[in-house]
């Protein structure tokens, strides 16, 4: 695996662009799979022009729930053959399950890297999700690394970790650091202005309608163009009534759920799986959406969400296209 420039756009716009991005020849076992339904959107440019940066600052991608952050940053690395070490937030997370610990192996004491250590050594992505659900004070023990200083492991004997000039350090949350005002976000933290400080911002919402349609229709070629472009109509029709969405936040209706790409994907998978329904007169596309998300919403939010399947399918009975004989 050595070090190789790919063309930026011909990568991720199918179009040659002459900006060249530092990858690697071959995909490492710890590079991750690629998924060929991956649409680059608005939000990945800003990820891929840090990534162009020749020492830059760490990068902080927040965000509503399943938007995309950590896949962008997967089919990203995916195509750049860049390994990806991941770590996830949790309120009882501790510096040692970042850095490594020792642990016994044939008798003997070893120090096993953690995932941060070996992404600093191997010159890999530093992946670290839900990273506002850590307490600030365990957080604040990164400073130094989100400087570009070289980790000292005290565990073993002082071990000087000093950065591969690829090592890139990428966060995703949440929150934007400053805590969550719905509640909705359960557990997150307000994070240390010192940490948050070190960092490039980087803002991601949903992907337009145009890009979830696109995404549906090619992962879904069983579901009418009509049927998706309904589905993605409706998925923002409940983002823009979701409690969360700082607009509707003080509406006494507002959902306290919301539709994430990952939900509508999972809707489009459920109204197939459950398509032999409709010989019975019930709408999979309704019946689906229950089990996609509305069993999840309060009695009152579950109605609301029926009433306004109602108007986007009025005759949802029978939408997806018949099965072609095999
Ligand atoms: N642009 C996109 N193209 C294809 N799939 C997407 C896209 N954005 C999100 N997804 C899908 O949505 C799901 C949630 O994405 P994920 O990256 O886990 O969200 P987050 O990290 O923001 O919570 C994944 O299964 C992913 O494949
Ligand atoms: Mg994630």
């Amino acid at each position: 695996m050595s070090l190789t420039q790919f063309d930026a756009g011909t990568l991720f716009s199918g179009n040659a662009s002459g900006t060249m991005i530092n990858g690697y020849d071959t995909p490492s076992e710890y590079t991750p799979a690629l998924d060929p339904f991956y649409v680059f959107h608005g939000s990945s440019r800003d990820v891929i022009v840090w990534l162009l940066m020749q020492h830059p600052e760490p990068l902080y991608l927040c965000g509503p729930t399943s938007a995309g952050k950590s896949s962008l940053v997967r089919q990203i690395a995916a195509r750049l053959n860049y390994p990806v070490f991941e770590a996830t937030g949790h309120d009882r997370l501790e510096f040692p399950d970042l850095v490594g610990h020792l642990s016994v192996q044939n008798g003997t004491m070893v120090f096993q890297d953690g995932p941060l250590t070996m992404a600093m050594k191997q010159g890999g992505i530093f992946l670290f999700n839900e990273a506002d659900l850590c307490s600030p004070a365990t957080l604040a023990g990164l400073n130094t690394i989100l400087d570009g200083s070289p980790l000292c492991i005290a565990e073993n004997g002082g071990e000087l970790v000093v950065p591969d000039p690829m090592f890139r350090f990428i966060v995703t949350a949440n929150t934007n650091g400053n805590s969550d005002d719905t509640g909705l976000y359960q557990g997150v933290v307000r994070q240390n202005l010192a940490f948050m400080d070190r960092f490039m911002v980087v803002e991601m919402g949903y992907p337009t309608p145009e890009v979830e349609r696109d995404l549906l229709d090619r992962m879904f070629p069983q579901l009418t163009s009509e049927v998706t472009a309904k589905m993605v109509e409706f998925a923002n029709d409940v983002r823009r009534n979701f409690m969360g969405n700082s607009t509707s936040s003080t509406a006494h209706d507002a959902l306290e759920v919301t539709f994430s790409t990952r939900a509508l994907l999972r809707w489009a998978r459920l109204a197939i799986a459950f398509q032999p329904l409709a010989q019975k007169g019930i709408s999979p596309i309704l019946y689906a959406l229950d089990r996609a998300l509305g069993f999840r919403a309060t009695a009152t939010s579950r109605t609301a969400l029926h009433e306004m399947a109602q108007r986007t399918f009025p005759a949802a009975v029978n939408m997806a296209e018949p099965k072609t004989n095999h």
